[in-house]
């Protein structure tokens, strides 16, 4: 008997995946197809794929042309994958002619022509793209607009600013570079945000009442009204409102939060984040502290995520405790909020004028975690164990930051115009709250 064998993600199947499986059939008795898994796929950066590992494999079942299925997990599986099935022709398309040379020490190697004129991403391009505006921190939106480049289903078609003579290079191509909100908004269907804080309400406001899905850095709103307000505003215009926390979409981040909620280190005990980056600042300069963002709002977001996440929202108190540039100026050097819950504690230490760790340690009744600084790019963390031995330590690819995958959920959120979260209503809400309370001088200890 011939058995041959052959690999790919098979998304939204199409003619070209058809076609590939019947040759490869005919290539010998048995037919072994190797399915992507979700994590691999993402691993070596194919982030867009839309349907499940499960449906792709219900759709290469119902081709009837493979006698077996198998996951791809993981780099090198090929080789094991020939040895222990006893393999003896490996094919792929001519896509890949010569990637796969290397395997002809353990059987043949076919390259078949590979179908001309269709593939999965040219299927799922198609869906009509949203059409995404930007406002906001100029050097920043650089970096996301080349990152949206790697996600199918946006088209950044243009950016507000109140000074458009200093757009950089990068962006100086967008079919619309505008001064007025409005012309922008007449020519999107979605818009990311990073402009100051305090812009925010009414910059999402508006663009809402014009039916636009915003994706806004954290914190959407300084005033737990005001958030509410816009969450109501998006429901009734069925528009998407997300929260941009671009750690929280890290893979890293994600299994250390499921490892952590299915009971891995015990009972959690205590959070405790720090994140600081020295940014000096003239609070004499009035155009400059407008357009800053403090301590609090640029990093206290990313560090009450993994407390609010892990001990809620519920039944907390807390005490901000903070280092004014000036009493009357609420610029914070320096901010530590420390949370009391009835059966834990947490902390968070956010700065710009002052640097320390950034690290995040999770400490549980069994065990801790530890993820090094700086732990908001986290993409390594490691279990650690009374009993040194019993140590685990995790690493997962992080590309771009996080922000690709952040844009890949907020199209899905988008299509499916869901509104049930990744980074649930109730933790963006608590976030707001926090950082109202700064600015009321509410729960507030000045040093
Ligand atoms: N294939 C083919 N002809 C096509 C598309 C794919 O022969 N028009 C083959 C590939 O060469 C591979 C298998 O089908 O052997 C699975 O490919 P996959 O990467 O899943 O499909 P693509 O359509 O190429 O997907 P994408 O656009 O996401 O890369």
């Amino acid at each position: 008997m011939i058995k041959v064998i052959t690999y790919g993600t098979f998304d939204l199947l199409h003619y070209g995946h058809i076609r590939l499986l019947e040759r490869a059939k005919s290539l010998g008795d048995y037919l072994i197809v190797g399915v992507t898994a979700d994590d691999f796929d993402r691993s070596r950066g194919k982030i867009n794929v839309q349907q499940s590992l499960m449906d792709r494999i219900e759709g290469v079942k119902n081709t009837n042309l493979a006698d077996e299925i198998i996951v791809e997990e993981y780099e090198g599986q090929k080789i094991d994958d020939i040895k222990r099935y006893g393999v003896d022709i490996f094919t792929i398309g001519s896509d890949w002619l010569g990637k796969f040379d290397y395997l002809k020490e353990y059987c043949k190697v076919i390259y078949l022509d590979r179908t001309e004129g269709i593939s999965s991403t040219d299927i799922r391009s198609q869906k009509r793209a949203h059409k995404m505006g930007l406002i906001g921190d100029v050097p920043f939106l650089v970096k996301f607009l080349k990152e949206s480049q790697f996600v199918n289903g946006i088209d950044v078609v243009g950016i507000y600013s109140n000074n458009i003579e200093i757009i950089p290079d990068e962006m100086k191509n967008l079919p619309c570079i505008t001064n007025d909100y409005e012309e922008l908004l007449s020519k999107v269907d979605s818009l990311y945000i990073i402009s100051h804080p305090f812009l925010h309400y009414e910059q999402i406001k508006q663009a809402l009442e014009h039916g636009i899905h915003v994706l806004c850095e954290s914190p959407i709103a300084i005033d737990p009204k005001q958030f509410d307000e816009l969450n109501a505003l998006a429901i009734s215009n069925n528009c998407v409102l997300v929260d941009a926390l671009r750690t929280a979409y890290s893979m890293a981040y994600e299994r250390l939060m499921l490892f952590v909620k299915s009971g891995g280190i015990g009972q959690v005990k205590s959070v405790d984040a720090t994140c600081t980056s020295i940014r000096n600042i003239d609070i004499n300069n009035k155009t400059e502290l407008a357009r800053t963002w403090n301590s609090i709002c640029d990093w206290g977001p990313t560090a009450m995520l993994p407390v609010f996440q892990l001990l809620g929202t519920n039944d907390v108190k807390y005490t901000i405790i903070t280092n004014l540039a000036e009493s009357n100026i609420l610029y914070d050097n320096f901010t530590k909020i420390d949370f009391i819950y009835p059966h834990a504690v947490a902390s968070v230490k956010v700065a710009k004028g002052v640097k320390s760790e950034g690290e995040l340690i999770i400490s549980g009744t069994n065990g801790y975690i530890y993820v090094p600084a700086p732990w908001w790019k986290t993409d390594y963390f490691e279990v650690r164990y009374e009993n040194p031995e019993n140590n685990k330590r995790y690493f997962y690819q992080l590309d771009g930051e996080g922000l690709r995958y952040e844009l890949v959920d907020f199209i899905k959120q988008m299509d499916t115009l869901s509104h049930d979260k990744y980074i649930s209503e109730k933790v963006s809400r608590e976030i707001v709250n926090v950082i109202s309370d700064f600015y009321n001088k509410k729960n507030i200890v000045e040093i």
